[in-house]
Parts: C-alpha cells; structure tokens; sequence
C-alpha cells in the first residue's frame, strides 16, 4: 500500500515539475533584404536580435522564410521557440507573412497538445501578432512612432502578467518613467482598435501602452502577453539598447536601457528553456545554428544596423 501511494506520489511529481531545457535553441525568420542591404545577400537577419538571443543564454538558428512548409515544420520540431524580429518587410499577402503564419498556426497547436512553444514578436514582428491573431490586415493605424525612445504606461493587468511578475522594482521603476523603450515604427495598434476587436482582446493582455503622435495623442499598444499561450509582443526595440549604435536612432544605452535589454531578453529565454525538442543529432544542430553563416559589419559603409547575417533561398 505504501510503494503503491509511493510510485503515484512520484508518478505526480514527475508530472508537475516544469521540463527546464538549459541549452535552448531559437529560431529567428529571415525577412527580404533591405535595399540598401540587397548587395550582400536577399535575405538578412539583423545581428542585434541573435546577440540579444545569445546574450540571454540560448543560440540560434535562421528560419528563411522562403521555407517549404515542410522543411519549416522539421525545423520547428526541433527548436524552443522563435522570434518574429522588426524590420520593414511588407505583410500583405506576402510570402513572409505566409510564413509567420504558418509558424505562429503551430505554436497554437503546440501549446494546444501540451508542449510549450513560445514566440516574441519586436515591433514589425508585434505587428504580425496582432494581424495574425485578429486575422485583420487592417487592424494598424499610422501613428508615427519614429525614432522616439520612451518610458511605458502600466496597465492594472501587468503585475499579475508572466511577463512582469518577476521583474524586480527596480526593473518596473526603470520601464515606468525612464526614456529606456525606442519607438521605430510609422504604425500600431490603438488602444480602442484593440479593446473593439475581441479576437484581439479576448486572445491578448495588453501590459502596457504609450501615446501616439500622428493622431490626436491617442493611446497604442505597445505590450502584449496572450491569455492562454506563451506569445509576446513589444512594439519598442529591446535589442538596440545594447547592440545597435546609428547615431541618428535616439536608442538610450544607459546602464537602465541596457538592464531592461537584458530583462525582455532574460524573460523570453526564459520560457523558451520549458520547451524540450531537440535536433536529431549533434551533427543536425551543428548544421542548423546561425554559427554557419558569416556576419557582416553593415553600418560601415551603409546607415543602417551595425551587423547583419545573409541568406540565399
Ligand atoms: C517567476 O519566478 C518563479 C520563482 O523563481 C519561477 O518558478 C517562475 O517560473 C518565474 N515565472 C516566469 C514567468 O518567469
Ligand atoms: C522623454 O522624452 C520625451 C520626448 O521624447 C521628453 O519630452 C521627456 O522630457 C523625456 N523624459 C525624460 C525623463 O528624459
Ligand atoms: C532621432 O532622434 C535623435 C534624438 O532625439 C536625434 O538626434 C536624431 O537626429 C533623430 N534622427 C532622425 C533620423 O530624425
Ligand atoms: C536614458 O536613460 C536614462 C536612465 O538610465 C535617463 O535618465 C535618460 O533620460 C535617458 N536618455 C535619453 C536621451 O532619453
Ligand atoms: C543525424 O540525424 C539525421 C536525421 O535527422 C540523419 O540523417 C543523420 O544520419 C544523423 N547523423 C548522425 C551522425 O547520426
């Protein structure tokens, strides 16, 4: 009676206790070249999202968007979770935006069978989410966020969200009243937009919010968390605090900016570690990480991010 209460109890135990993956991989989509970009290769990655990956204790593999559905759907089986980066690729009916979908279709059915598949979208990539998830290509107003580096507006659901209920006050005082958050991005979603659509309101929880200077300094969007799976979306840049340098981007690099780089970073990886798959063999990982490919110093010669990676289809 004893071993038998005994195996059950360790039965449960087994159960409960969370899978802690500590050598995490993520995978980040490529998007077409910009054109200042195309002569060094079609597709990029800017690096400041890998080191930020990186520096937050995962690596890394490119997804290329130009991905079958099936050598994209053998990737995912084999990493932690992905990040959809910022940018300037068009999501109307692109082949980019195809993919993000079809990557965004199986974190839901992943995490719908019980394995824990996260996804963080950054600015464009926050944008996809929320196209994705109201399944509205018109859910964006122009806001004219350019190059504008703020702190944030808490909202009543922050404290209890995954995303800040471990962040220490100190963190939460930085977020909160220091120009830490770089805006880089001519649209968003409008507070209203979002509270009006209930795809949007009953999928996400907004977290925080700033005004828009378009409008009529109207509030936007500019934390997500969803409800029921671990997707994540900033409308701000928390990878350039500590990786991109342009002089003409008001990105701040204080020793607080660069806290709360690390802070998004650290949260992400962090879910990302709940995740288990892994690649076949060594040999398969080693192929697959973005080691593979060279890195360029792009700001050199062009204004634009300080490294890229590039991809061929
Ligand atoms: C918050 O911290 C607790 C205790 O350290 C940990 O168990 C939990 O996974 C953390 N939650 C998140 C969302 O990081
Ligand atoms: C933050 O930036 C805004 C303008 O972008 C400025 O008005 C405000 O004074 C700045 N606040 C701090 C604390 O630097
Ligand atoms: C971006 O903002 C910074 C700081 O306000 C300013 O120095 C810079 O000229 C701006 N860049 C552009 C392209 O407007
Ligand atoms: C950068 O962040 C610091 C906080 O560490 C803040 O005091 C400062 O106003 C910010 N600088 C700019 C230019 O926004
Ligand atoms: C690694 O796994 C792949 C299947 O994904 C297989 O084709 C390959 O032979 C394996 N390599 C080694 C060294 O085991």
């Amino acid at each position: 009676m004893f071993f038998q209460n005994f195996f059950l109890f360790l039965f449960f135990v087994y159960f409960s206790i969370q899978i802690t993956n500590n050598r995490p991989i993520i995978g980040i989509v490529t998007e077409p070249s910009l054109t200042e970009l195309e002569k060094y290769g079609s597709q990029y990655i800017a690096a400041s999202y890998v080191k930020w990956i990186e520096g937050s204790g995962a690596r890394v593999v490119p997804i290329k968007y130009t991905l079958s559905s099936s050598e994209l759907i053998q990737i995912l089986d084999q990493i932690n979770g992905v990040l959809f980066p910022g940018g300037d690729a068009s999501l109307d009916g692109t082949q980019f935006y195809q993919t993000l979908k079809s990557i965004y279709n199986y974190a839901i059915q992943k995490n719908q069978e019980g394995i824990y598949f996260p996804i963080y979208g950054t600015c464009l990539g926050f944008e996809a989410l929320n196209i994705l998830t109201s399944q509205d290509m018109n859910i964006l107003s122009k806001v004219g966020m350019e190059n504008i580096t703020l702190p944030l507006y808490f909202t009543t659901l922050t404290p209890k969200s995954r995303m800040f209920k471990n962040a220490s006050s100190e963190i939460l005082l930085i977020l909160s009243s220091k120009n830490v958050t770089l805006n880089n991005h001519e649209y968003g979603v409008l507070v209203d937009t979002f509270n009006n659509n209930n795809k949007l309101s009953q999928f996400y929880s907004v977290l925080s919010y700033n005004y828009e200077i378009s409008l009529q300094k109207l509030p936007f969007v500019s934390t997500i968390e969803s409800i029921d799976y671990p997707i994540y979306g900033t409308q701000f840049h928390p990878e350039k605090n500590i990786y991109e340098w342009r002089i003409d981007e008001d990105i701040n690099h204080s020793f607080d900016a660069v806290l709360i780089s690390q802070y998004f970073g650290n949260f992400f990886v962090s879910e990302s570690r709940k995740n288990s798959q892994h690649f076949a063999n060594q040999t398969d990982e080693a192929n697959a990480l973005i080691y593979n490919f060279p890195i360029i110093y792009t700001a050199k010669d062009e204004p634009s991010f300080e490294q890229c990676y590039f991809f061929e289809p």
